[in-house]
């Protein structure tokens, strides 16, 4: 496949996109030509946008693009445009787009037992269960709650947390549950009220109670909430819910150390340590799960993790691992469920997703071009460009005045797929599969970023961050 961008397809014929079979036939489009987004035939962009207005409710703007096929780590619009793309379905596509082992995975399962209730088990739903403990290296006695997204498994992680109850001081004495100020688990309500984002929360409240937030990376005011004087005054600690990185509030790695110090005062207390590992899970940040790595978990063994995103290559599945007897029993016979959660197909989406991951070294290349990504973008040269953080495959780089917005805008132009995280930096969260040479191009666009969108050096900051970001530094010579 051409290693280059923003090239195009023909637009599919009107019938092909009216029977809904969006794909060019034939395979990979061809890529001669200039992009011209003005087609506005039937099934162009334009044509998909507006009927997306009438019909789909408007909590997320009018979309980007409407995309009609990808393969690897490219999409195609309905014009045929094709896409870099970076973002990988906010950090769903693991495996890229199309990807055969996958959707050979789901077309079997689906082909042979598509869904059963909760009444009763599937080899795939078992074997998945079993394998997410192997790679959690998850002691005795431990076990999985599956979901169908994010926000489920840290409703069931809240709910867990609730049911950790009994205090030091008695019956029903744990009433209070913390969380981080910047974090975000989700937009269900109990998701929601451990996410820390006034725009996010208020519209909704009241929500779910007993949820106190503490400064982000800041240990002092972590003890301070253990302590004995906040015991006495607001009661024990049922758990503590953080993002080993923090991705929405613009890819934060905790401090290090920080996870070990949790660790201690939860555990010391009794609180449980929920790890939200839904978008840092799953190979993301170079290995299975984050808290793995010594920098970010220094050893420690979590009480909860929960999962979604990457789980399913683009699949929808979540999870909720328990870590030990005790976590794992918190939640006993009718006290929580779900109809999909667990379904057969979603399972075999997962253990396709974990094969390929494991089979193709797709954690080795994470790391690999993660660097690759970091270090070039770092050091691309462009004034727009402040710097670059992160780990493994998901990455913000840091910009030098608040423009992220027109750097995605820009970027899609040019036949990027990146996320305005924040105000002053973009995302990226690609595939894992991608290769060095899109890595290349991806540092080329960060390098021939205009110069006048910062303005003069003096334009203002976005909002300060204190995880380390490798400052970007003009290439020498
Ligand atoms: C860390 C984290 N937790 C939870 C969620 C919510 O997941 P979902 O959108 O699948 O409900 C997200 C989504 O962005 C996330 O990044």
């Amino acid at each position: 496949m051409n290693g280059t961008t923003g090239e195009t397809s023909p637009t599919p014929s009107a019938d092909v996109v009216d029977a809904g079979h969006l794909a060019p036939a034939g395979g990979v489009p061809s890529v001669e030509g200039a992009a011209d987004t003005t087609v506005a035939g039937p099934g162009s962009v334009a044509q998909w946008t507006e009927r997306y207005t009438h019909a789909v409710m408007d909590t997320f703007g009018p979309p980007q693009k409407v995309l009609v096929r990808g393969e690897g780590a490219y999409v195609w619009d309905a014009d045929g445009t094709r896409y870099l793309d970076l973002l990988a379905g906010i950090a769903v596509n693991a495996l890229g787009h199309a990807h055969p082992t996958l959707t050979a995975a789901v077309s079997a399962q689906l082909g042979t037992l598509g869904h059963v209730s909760n009444f009763f088990g599937t080899p795939t739903q078992i074997a998945l269960a079993e394998r997410l403990l192997n790679l959690a290296q998850a002691p005795e006695g431990s076990r999985v709650f599956f979901t169908n997204s994010g926000t489920e498994a840290n409703e069931a992680a809240f709910k867990m947390a609730r049911r950790n109850r009994d205090g030091v001081a008695g019956p029903g004495t744990r009433t209070r549950v913390l969380a981080l100020e910047g974090g975000f688990h989700g937009r269900t309500m109990g998701a929601l009220a451990l996410t820390s984002k006034a725009a996010y929360r208020e519209p909704f409240e009241p929500l779910p109670g007993g949820v106190e937030f503490v400064p982000f990376g800041d240990l002092t005011a972590l003890e301070e909430a253990f302590s004995a004087d906040a015991v006495a005054a607001r009661g024990e600690v049922a758990a503590l819910v953080v993002e080993p990185v923090q991705g929405e509030a613009g890819v934060r790695p905790l401090p290090p150390g920080y996870l070990v110090a949790a660790r201690e005062l939860t555990a010391a207390s009794g609180a449980l340590l929920v790890l939200d590992e839904v978008q840092t899970g799953v190979g993301r940040t170079g290995t299975w799960f984050a808290f793995q790595q010594q920098e970010i978990g220094g050893g420690i063994t979590p009480d909860v993790v929960t999962l979604a995103k990457g789980l399913g290559g683009g699949f929808p599945v979540g999870a909720v691992v328990a870590f030990g007897e005790r976590a794992a029993t918190l939640l006993g016979r009718g006290q929580h469920g779900t109809t999909f959660g667990g379904n057969p197909v979603a399972a075999a989406a997962a253990l396709a997703t974990l094969g390929v991951i494991e089979r193709d070294g797709l954690l080795a290349n994470v790391r690999a071009v993660g660097e690759q990504l970091r270090e070039g973008i770092a050091t691309c040269g462009s004034p727009v460009v402040a710097g670059a953080r992160g780990r493994g495959l998901l990455i913000a780089v840091q910009l030098a005045a608040p423009v992220a917005a027109d750097v995605a805008r820009l970027a899609l132009d040019q036949g990027f797929i990146v996320n305005a995280v924040q105000p002053d930096a973009v995302r990226l969260a690609p595939p894992l599969i991608l290769t060095r040479d899109q890595a290349s191009d991806v540092v080329a666009f960060f390098a021939g970023l205009p110069a006048d969108l910062v303005g003069s050096p003096t334009a203002p900051h976005g909002s300060a961050d204190p995880a380390p970001t490798v400052p970007a530094t003009r290439p020498k010579g």
